[in-house]
């Protein structure tokens, strides 16, 4: 069988950059691919200014289904994405990275019969108190095709027991984006309208539920960021998510921190290219600041990775506020640690994508017939 029909599902804002180049690529080739939006994402500036930022067309559906509880939002996506089958019939459904969106249309179609394709499969926290590990494992699990961006993610894959013949190690998808984009980004001179000085500043951002649901944790985060501002000015984008968890317990901010509204993925990667320092507990982050060769300081006790930590610019500093002062004092004395661009971060992981989906895909599908016994393929 030769996947003619592909659908690509974006949800939420981390989707947007990996799956752009992988759709293109796709058109491209002269593939039939119709791009799903679940709406999980839905404002303006967590969503719509990224398909014109990345050059993306309008999605063929958007689901809309929204916020809630991770049952809710999970469910309401498997049920719309269900329908959307119904009507287009994939033959591969691809998906992206850790979001609900992810893990539920990759069991709605697994569940269906379609073929299934994870985009940067294979990464582990080890940390099942976040909803994206359980999302990584169980999307991986039912998944047909493991499309990992470096080697960690093959050999937690092949420790768990998927077939070797599954991996396809392709890289990292979203640094196509950054590399596509990035001249674009710089050229826009975001920082300076910001009144920022080209490296004379650090960016922020913080959406975790382990950093910002619990108010006293929150509270000593902003606290921290509040006296690093006194030696260094910081730009933090706020997450609709952060800025109603500081409302709600109304948690003073510094006035060195200056908040904006989430920036559009252009905007962004122009004021992180020219940060001092970037301090973040995003998964997404932590890779770009490696491509850019920006330090990175990230706020969490673990981190799914970790190829930024041993090959990159990126420091785990662990959940104690109290860490960053040191470490961005250790920046401004000009000891920022130094790092190299992983392996497969050149801005070809999506044609990688597109080739094995040509080509390979269809040996893979072959070889897999016995283990998808009971499952008719469209
Ligand atoms: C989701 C992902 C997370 C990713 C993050 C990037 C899951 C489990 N989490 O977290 O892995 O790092 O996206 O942003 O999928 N909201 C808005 N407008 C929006 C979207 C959300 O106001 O367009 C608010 C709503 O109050 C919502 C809250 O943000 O309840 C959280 O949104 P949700 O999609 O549940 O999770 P994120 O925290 O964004």
């Amino acid at each position: 069988m030769i996947a003619q029909r592909i659908c690509c599902v974006v949800g939420a804002r981390p989707n947007f950059m990996k799956v752009a180049p992988v759709y293109l690529a796709l058109r491209r080739r002269g593939l039939e691919v119709r791009l799903v939006h679940t709406g999980q994402h839905y404002d303006e500036k967590m969503s719509t200014v990224f398909f014109d930022d990345l050059g993306m067309p309008r999605p063929d559906a958007f689901l809309g289904v929204g916020s809630g509880s991770h049952a809710e939002q999970t469910a309401r996506v498997m049920t719309r994405f269900d329908e959307d089958c119904d009507a287009f019939r994939p033959d591969l459904v691809l998906v992206a990275g850790d979001v609900n969106s992810t893990l539920a249309c990759a069991i709605v179609a697994s569940k269906r019969g379609h073929a299934v394709g994870h985009i940067e499969a294979g990464l582990r926290s080890g940390d099942w108190q976040m909803p994206e590990e359980i999302n990584r494992v169980v999307t991986d699990r039912v998944s047909d095709l493991l499309l990992t961006p470096s080697s960690d993610g093959d050999a937690h894959l092949l420790a768990e027991g998927t077939e070797a013949w599954r991996i396809r190690r392709v890289g990292n998808c979203m640094i196509d984006s950054l590399r596509t984009h990035l001249d674009r980004a710089r050229s826009l001179d975001t920082p300076q309208a910001l009144g920022l000085k080209p490296k004379g500043y650090a960016v922020a951002t913080l959406h975790r539920p382990s950093n910002v649901d619990e108010p006293a944790q929150l509270a000593a985060l902003l606290d921290a960021l509040g006296q690093t501002a006194d030696k260094l000015p910081i730009l933090f984008p706020i997450h609709p998510r952060t800025r109603a968890r500081i409302e709600a317990a109304g948690l003073p901010v510094a006035t060195g921190v200056q908040l904006v509204d989430p920036m559009g993925y252009l905007q962004f990667l122009g004021v992180m290219a020219d940060a001092a320092v970037v301090l973040t507990d995003s998964g997404g982050i932590q890779e770009e600041t490696t491509a850019l060769g920006v330090p990175c300081l990230t706020l969490r006790a673990n981190t799914e990775r970790p190829v930024t930590v041993t090959e990159g610019t990126n420091t785990l500093l662990g959940m104690d506020p109290r860490s960053i002062a040191p470490a961005v004092d250790e920046v401004l004395a000009g000891r920022a640690k130094g790092g190299r661009i992983p392996e497969l971060w050149d801005g070809k992981a999506a044609e990688r994508v597109a080739d094995v989906v040509c080509a390979g895909f269809q040996t893979l599908l072959e070889a897999s017939e016995p283990t998808r016994s009971g499952q008719e393929m469209p």
